[in-house]
């Protein structure tokens, strides 16, 4: 039987900064859409292969984004599913890994000088829409050659914060990059929210600080704050889920953290409806002008 065809919403999850929550947020987000009767895929475009390892998935002797990004192998075929009998993938999870052969992408582009470096994702991510609610972008914390086509292709950017003295540079930017992907490469690129997470409770002067800054910088065109008010709190809960390959909604789905990546899911795609309804709005009313 042919599959229903999904309105798929492409992400890339960022932050110039590393050790910031964005591979866990990716993560865990994506376990708590599952439970929503999402399925999501992941795509590992960082070298070190955060998302790759967290999933318990092979960094080697698999195809991965590299094969993805260069058009070396069908985008299906890079894929790792939830069916996959060697790696345990939460239900609803998808992967393509990541491998240390994107160190070598900086040569396949100076080998192949027709291709556009920043194109490189539009022709995988096409022939995907429709498979998938969401594809998330795992991107490398620095501006290295995979956040570039990440940035072209997404339909939207979110970030993610921690608590910490360099979060407030690393977020300005993050916002300045996005702003450039913009003007230069993908006018449909909106930041889509804010994920503040491993909040200490109590919430220290640093976090109350951080929280202020994101609440006040990150702001939509009618100056409304894009932090995600659900925020994830600092737990142990997170590592040892991570340790074990799975999401937390697997692991003890009835803690805390749990129900947090469960509200941020539901506040996620509330906003996700409610900028699309306002895109188709926008968009008709563009053509009842053009009409006119
Ligand atoms: N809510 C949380 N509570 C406790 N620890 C957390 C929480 N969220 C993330 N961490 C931990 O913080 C560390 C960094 O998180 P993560 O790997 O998700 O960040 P990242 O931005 O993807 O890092 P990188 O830039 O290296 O890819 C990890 O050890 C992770 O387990
Ligand atoms: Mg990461």
């Amino acid at each position: 039987m042919e599959e229903k065809k999904r309105n798929t919403v492409v992400i890339a999850v960022g932050n110039q900064k590393g050790g910031v929550g964005k591979t866990t947020n990716t993560i865990q987000l994506a376990g708590a859409l599952a439970e929503r009767g999402r399925r999501s895929l992941i795509i590992d475009l960082d070298m070190t292969s955060g998302a790759t390892k967290a999933l318990r998935a092979p960094t080697e002797g698999w195809n991965s984004s590299f094969e993805l990004l260069t058009g070396a192998e069908n985008p299906e075929d890079t894929i790792i599913t939830s069916e996959e009998t060697e790696v345990a993938l939460p239900p609803n999870i998808h992967l393509v890994p990541s491998s240390r052969k994107l160190a070598e992408l900086d040569t396949f582009l100076i080998q192949n000088p027709w291709l556009i470096h920043q194109d490189l994702l539009l022709e995988p991510i096409n022939r995907l829409r429709g498979k998938y609610d969401y594809v998330f972008l795992n991107t490398p914390p620095q501006k290295t050659k995979t956040t570039i086509p990440a940035l072209k292709v997404a339909d939207f950017a979110v970030l993610s914060a921690m608590p910490d003295h360099l979060a407030v540079s690393a977020l300005a930017e993050a916002l300045s990059d996005i702003a450039a992907a913009q003007r230069h490469a993908n006018p449909q690129l909106a930041l889509l929210g804010v994920v503040v997470c491993a909040m200490p409770r109590p919430k220290t002067r640093l976090a109350r600080e951080l929280t202020a800054y994101v609440e006040r910088t990150c702001v939509d065109a009618h100056g409304v704050t894009l932090k995600f008010a659900t925020e994830i709190s600092r737990s142990v809960v997170v590592q040892e889920a991570q340790r074990d390959g799975q999401t937390i909604m697997q692991y003890q789905g009835d803690h805390p953290v749990a129900d947090e990546y469960r509200t941020l899911a539901k506040e996620f795609e509330d906003r996700l409806a409610r900028l699309r309804t306002e895109r188709v709005i926008s968009l008709t009313t563009q053509a009842e002008m053009d009409h006119a």
